[in-house]
């Protein structure tokens, strides 16, 4: 018999992936599915982006570059970010990836093994959870509470942290909730962290350009008596509708850029050129397109949140961020994973339950807005009058 490593069952996945495959074999059987499962931007990459990358094919921009990035695109990294958070970056910091993914796989993989406790949101990106369990380390769960509009209590966090600690895991703008942390929370946290010099916090901020009613982002490297021990991540998959492409990025603080190159080069050598020349044209080139999206996002929320409101047995919070929403659905009896499936089968609506994101998911369903507002009504027009018949 085939025997895998032990480790190889404690990995976990992405059920949003299982809910896109099931849509798709639905479709394929001639059922029409509105998928408000999937977290991508359904707009196309703009087309200067696109351009690069085919530019840089026909410039001969097709052999292997640095690992961490080819220096151009590092330094676009380090001044959008300086420009959008006022905080300077070394370029020899940025390690390019694809996909911000592979941060969290990197980052996790680098601190966490048996005897090690990591701290991470629930509900939060599945993907945190799964490669803890992989790493061997003890996953801590950080509740994110829909009274506390999804924020942490940094109290909260605080009081999980042990002498086995050794990282801690923030999503802001949150993915599943669309939740954002507030300022005196982060503020509280920060404070309470310098008592405990050797935790890490890797930032996950993948969404820190798409948020509404006049928020700003505060990123966490905006804090400098932290700022060593700061692993940032961002990129392009959403900012720039990018998701396919495979492209991501981290600022580590410099004693790990190494051990994070010295990763890249053990599992995948470099990003692929032309899409780092891709990457470079997005930061550098007109933002027209990122504003565009981000406008067309809220007013999309407006019409789910109103619409999920409307549907008995559903509440619905206004998210700050991203393009999720996560509304209650206890009161209508039926567990998460219950009406993901029901909804998907009978309704033909495709979402994603939030026990999925976590055991503090339970009761909950994400609903990804990265849908047309027609979609939109007509998905939730199905779910209200599937929901009264019952
Ligand atoms: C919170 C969060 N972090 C990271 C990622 C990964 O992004 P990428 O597609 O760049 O790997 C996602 C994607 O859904 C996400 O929701």
């Amino acid at each position: 018999m085939i025997a895998m490593a032990e480790h190889m069952s404690r990995l976990g996945t992405e059920s949003a992936f299982e809910v896109l495959a099931r849509a798709a074999k639905l479709e394929a059987e001639g059922r029409e599915v509105i998928n408000l499962g999937i977290g991508q931007p359904d707009f196309k990459t703009p087309g200067h982006v696109v351009e690069a990358a085919v530019k840089a094919l026909r410039d001969g921009h097709h052999g292997y570059t640095p690992a961490n990035g080819i220096l151009p695109l590092r330094e676009a990294v380090a001044a959008d970010f300086e420009n959008r958070n006022g905080v300077v970056v070394d370029p020899d910091n940025v390690v390019v990836q694809p996909g911000g993914k592979v941060t969290m796989f990197f980052a996790i993989l680098m601190f966490g093994e048996p005897s090690v406790e990591i701290i991470y949101p629930d509900p939060g990106f599945p993907i945190y959870r799964s490669v803890i369990d992989f790493s061997g380390a003890k996953a801590v769960p950080m509740p994110l509470r829909e009274e506390n509009e999804f924020s942490f209590n940094a109290e909260e966090v605080l009081s999980l942290i042990t002498p086995k600690t050794r990282l801690i895991i923030l999503n802001s703008p949150a993915n599943p909730t669309g939740g954002v942390l507030r300022i005196e929370e982060l503020d509280k946290l920060v404070e309470g962290l310098h008592k405990h010099p050797n935790i890490v916090i890797l930032s996950d901020e993948i969404y820190s350009q798409m948020l509404y009613d006049d928020r700003h982002h505060v990123s966490l490297m905006a804090y400098e008596s932290i700022r060593d021990r700061v692993i940032l991540l961002d990129g392009w998959s959403k900012t720039y509708a990018m998701t396919g492409w495979r492209l991501g990025y981290a600022i580590w603080p410099k004693a790990l850029a190494e051990p994070a190159t010295r990763l890249a080069i053990n599992c995948h050598s470099c990003v692929n050129a032309p899409t780092q020349y891709a990457g470079m044209a997005a930061l550098t080139g007109p933002q027209d397109a990122v504003h565009d999206m981000t406008k067309a996002f809220d007013e999309r929320r407006k019409v789910i949140v109103k619409e999920l409101n409307m549907i008995p047995g559903f509440h619905c919070l206004n998210p700050g961020g991203a393009f999720y929403t996560f509304p209650s659905i206890a009161d209508t009896g039926m567990t998460a994973r219950q009406a993901q499936d029901q909804l998907l089968q009978e309704v033909g609506v495709a979402t994603v339950a939030g026990s999925s994101f976590g055991e503090f998911g339970e009761g909950f369903l994400r609903f990804s807005y990265a849908n047309s507002i027609e979609n939109i009504r007509e998905a939730l027009q199905r779910i209200r009058i599937w929901l009264q018949a019952r």
